[in-house]
C-alpha cells in the first residue's frame, strides 16, 4: 500500500513554511506516495480539517511568506478529548506518517504523541525566535534578523539626523537570538536581552559615556522578553495579564520598549523614540539562506519517513543536515550563550 504522509505546520508563522512544504511533497510525491496537508496546525487533525498536496499546490510557494496551509496554536491536550480525536483523524485518512513542521510547542505535542502513543512523526525546527536546542538554526531566524538589521540600519540615520535615541524591540519571546545577532550587524550601542540582563543604569550610563564621547545619538535593541531590571534588584516586565496567555500557556509579550524609553528619557534627558518590529519580522519571502535551510529540512523529514525514523526532527549541526531525537529537541530553550553577548556588548556605549 502507499504511503499517505500528513504535513502540518503549527505555532506562529515563519519565512520558509512553505519551502519545507513544497520539500517534502515533492520528494514524497517522487516515491509515489500521496501527501494530505493538514489544515491550521493541530486544529486540522482535532477537528479533521485536511487539503490534499500535490504538483499544482506547490508549484510557486517557495519563495511565499505564511504557510499555505494555515497555522494556529491549538494545542489537543487543552481540550477533553483532543488526543483521541487527533489520532482518530490520522486512523481514518489512512495516514502512515505525519511531518510536523513548529517550535518548541508545537513539536513538544508532536513529541508526546510519539512517546505516548506511537504516532509516527518526524519533526522540522521552525521558528523566528532560534530557541530550539538540538539544531544549530532554525529556519525563519535569518529572515527574522535581515529584517531587523535593516530597520535599525534605517532608524540609525534618522537617530543621527535627530541626535536621539531610538530604541528598538524586536520579537524572540524568552531568548535574546534576533536582538543580539541583528543589534551586532546593525551596530547597537545597547542590546538588552533576558539571558543576560543588564540594568536599566547600566543601559543609560552606556548612552552617556556615549554622549560623553561626542556621539549624540545611540541606538538601543530590546528584546521583547526582557525585564526592566534595576541595580536594586528589582524586575518590570511588560508581559500581559494571564489572560492573554495562549493554549500553551505563553504570555503574549510586547510592550518593553516603551517602558525603556521613558526610562532612558527620564534618567539621561536624551530624546527617546520607540520602534516595535511586531510581526513584520515574520512577514513576506524568506532570505535565500533560509529557503535553503528549509528545503533541506524539508527532504531530511522526506528521507526520516522513508526510513521509519520517527520520534526524530530534522537539525542543522555545522554545515550538516542531521537527526536528533524530538524529547531531545523541545527539553529546553536554547539561550543566547554569554560569548555571543560578550561580541555584542564589545560595541556598548
Ligand atoms: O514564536 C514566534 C513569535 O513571533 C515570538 O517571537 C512572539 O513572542 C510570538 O511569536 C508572537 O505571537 P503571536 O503571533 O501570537 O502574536
Amino acid at each position: 500500500m502507499a504511503k499517505r504522509v500528513g504535513v502540518l505546520t503549527g505555532g506562529g508563522d515563519c519565512p520558509g513554511l512553505n519551502a519545507v512544504i513544497r520539500a517534502v511533497t515533492r520528494r514524497c510525491l517522487d516515491r509515489g506516495y500521496e501527501v494530505l496537508g493538514v489544515r491550521e496546525g493541530w486544529r486540522g487533525l482535532v477537528e479533521g480539517r485536511f487539503q490534499p498536496l500535490g504538483p499544482r499546490e506547490i508549484s510557486g510557494i517557495l519563495p511565499r511568506g505564511g504557510t499555505i496551509l494555515g497555522t494556529t496554536r491549538t494545542n489537543p491536550y487543552k481540550s477533553d478529548d483532543g488526543v483521541e480525536r487527533v489520532l482518530a483523524n490520522f486512523e481514518e485518512q489512512g495516514l502512515t506518517a505525519l511531518v510536523v513542521i513548529g517550535g518548541e510547542d508545537t513539536l513538544g505535542v508532536a513529541s508526546r504523541l510519539f512517546a505516548e502513543h506511537g504516532l509516527p512523526v518526524v519533526g522540522v525546527p521552525k521558528t523566528i525566535d532560534n530557541d530550539l536546542s538540538a539544531t544549530d538554526y532554525t529556519f525563519g531566524f535569518d529572515t527574522a534578523v535581515a529584517i531587523a538589521t535593516e530597520a535599525i540600519d534605517r532608524l540609525h540615520t534618522t537617530a543621527e539626523s535627530h541626535n536621539r535615541v531610538m530604541v528598538v524591540e524586536v520579537m524572540g519571546r524568552h531568548t535574546g537570538w534576533i536582538a543580539v545577532v541583528s543589534g551586532i550587524a546593525g551596530g547597537a550601542d545597547v542590546i538588552l536581552i533576558p539571558e543576560q540582563p543588564i540594568t536599566v543604569e547600566e543601559a543609560c550610563e552606556e548612552l552617556r559615556r556615549r554622549h560623553d564621547r561626542g556621539k549624540d545619538f545611540s541606538i538601543v535593541v530590546v528584546s521583547e522578553g526582557y525585564e526592566l531590571t534595576y541595580s536594586s534588584g528589582h524586575k518590570r516586565g511588560a508581559g500581559q495579564a494571564p489572560a492573554a496567555s495562549d493554549e500553551f500557556g505563553h504570555v503574549r509579550l510586547g510592550g518593553v520598549g516603551d517602558l525603556l524609553a521613558k526610562e532612558i528619557e527620564d534618567r539621561t534627558g536624551y530624546e527617546t523614540r520607540v520602534t516595535v518590529l511586531g510581526h513584520v519580522q515574520r512577514g513576506g519571502s524568506p532570505t535565500p539562506r533560509d529557503r535553503v535551510l528549509a528545503t533541506r529540512y524539508g527532504l531530511k523529514a522526506a528521507d526520516l519517513v522513508e526510513e521509519g525514523n520517527f520520534g526524530q526532527m530534522a537539525a542543522l549541526r555545522g554545515d550538516a543536515i542531521v537527526s536528533v531525537s524530538l524529547a531531545e529537541a523541545v527539553a529546553e530553550l536554547k539561550k543566547v550563550p554569554p560569548e555571543w553577548y560578550e561580541v555584542a556588548r564589545a560595541f556598548f556605549g
